[in-house]
């Protein structure tokens, strides 16, 4: 793993902002997009740069059950506002969090990651070590599946909602499997609230305990931490 250690949010998207245009210049074509407070800064780089997506593919990794994609909460509805809206992709995929079926719809979703490998995937990190909505104990074998939110996520997701009786109490993720498949991950953290994560994934052992840990075994891992999040590391 390679860390960069910035000095604030906005610095943490600058950076991540110009690895990707470096990839997009080798030739990335399907990029693999995250929600949450984390990648904000990253997309505002995108949206006010000139870098064209027309030719570019995104997949996200997860949506919650239950939220249509018009709900202002929905990740369908966070990537509207934050990126599509201002730039234009040659496809866009996200689970549907409505679909009748979910097994069905995990099983969809997983023909997309395979005929979309991923090339550079972002990610944020939960305080627990998710990723995704990949929550501790998960399996690191497991592709697209439907969770179950821990009282911790749900806990921490509840800012972005009127009441914690609004947060749904189930998602839609891309598995750890399908993650580990991208060619590159830029995972970033911001804020003293990560610092723990951040040291368990970078100096723990690697464990289902703690989702994040597996990407010590990728080849080509990018981690960039505020000064908060990277206090617990020795
Ligand atoms: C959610 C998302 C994750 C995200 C995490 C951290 O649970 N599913 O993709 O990394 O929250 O969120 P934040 O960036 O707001 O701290």
């Amino acid at each position: 793993m390679k860390i960069i250690r910035v000095q604030n949010q906005i610095e943490g998207g600058q950076v991540a902002f110009s690895l990707l245009k470096d990839e997009m210049a080798k030739g990335a074509k399907t990029l693999g997009l995250a929600t949450g407070s984390t990648p904000l800064a990253f997309y505002d780089e995108i949206r006010k740069s000139d870098l064209d997506f027309s030719d570019m593919t995104s997949v996200n990794l997860d949506e919650y059950v239950g939220l249509a994609a018009d709900n202002d909460q929905s990740y369908h509805y966070f990537m509207q506002e934050n990126l599509f809206r201002a730039k234009s992709f040659k496809e866009s995929f996200l689970p549907n969090g409505l679909a009748s079926d979910l097994q069905e719809e995990t099983r969809r979703y997983d023909q997309v990651i395979a005929e979309h490998p991923i090339d550079f995937q972002i990610l944020g990190i939960g305080h627990n070590g998710h990723i995704g909505f990949n929550e501790p104990g998960t399996s690191f074998d497991v592709t697209t599946h439907v969770v179950n939110l821990t009282e911790d996520t749900i806990k921490a997701n509840s800012r972005f909602f009127d009441s914690i009786d609004d947060v749904p109490k189930q998602a839609i993720s891309m598995g750890i499997q399908s993650i580990m498949q991208s060619k590159m991950i830029v995972l970033m953290a911001y804020g003293q609230g990560k610092a723990d994560a951040i040291k368990q994934m970078i100096e723990g052992p690697v464990t289902e305990d703690l989702p994040a840990s597996v990407l010590q075994k990728h080849p080509n891992v990018v981690v960039i931490v505020d000064e908060a999040a990277a206090s617990a590391l020795d």
